[in-house]
């Protein structure tokens, strides 16, 4: 059975990664709105993957005995400035997320919940590649500034992502 707090906390990370689906989801349809298709392609798949991370914790709390309580989404914002500012709240985003993910570990380490501590590595490990991702197109995007070229030949090069995990 698992342990109440150790629940509590991974079904507030289930609603939170649902979040980031929907935030991810929100970003993508502002760059539809601004045509640009690679941008959008590049959020849409990342909502897609945001929704896979809800669905594995979703499925570890039935594994382990847990209950599985959805809430309420909070509505994302669904404006901004331009793509910079779009990368900006990514690159945030994710941080707020690895905290979120490493207080769960410190938790379960606590508790001595060895089970969740192990299934929480993959994650520890995801937010690794989704802080450097994010951190390489902040800078990528950065770099190219207002040069339209630029983030023309950055919209083709991510409209190449497809799903992969
Ligand atoms: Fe589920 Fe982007 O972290």
């Amino acid at each position: 059975m698992i342990n109440p707090k150790i629940e509590k906390k991974l079904n507030k990370q289930l609603n939170d990664e649902l979040y980031s689906s929907y935030f991810y989801l929100a970003m993508s349809a502002y760059f539809e709105n601004n045509s640009f298709e690679g941008f959008a392609n590049w959020m849409r798949v990342q909502s897609e993957e945001e929704r896979k991370h809800a669905m594995k914790i979703y499925d570890y709390i039935h594994q382990v005995g847990g209950k599985v309580k959805l809430t309420a989404i909070k509505t994302p914002k669904t404006e901004w400035s331009s793509p910079l500012e779009v990368f900006k709240d990514t690159y945030k985003h994710e941080c707020d997320v690895t905290k979120a993910i490493n207080d769960i570990v410190d938790v379960a380490v606590k508790e001595k919940d060895h089970a969740t501590n192990n299934f929480m590595q993959w994650f520890i490990s995801e937010q690794v590649e989704e802080e450097a991702t994010a951190q390489r197109l902040l800078d990528k995007i950065k770099f190219i500034g207002i040069d339209k070229q630029g983030l023309f030949l950055l919209d083709r090069e991510l409209g190449k992502r497809t799903s992969e995990n």
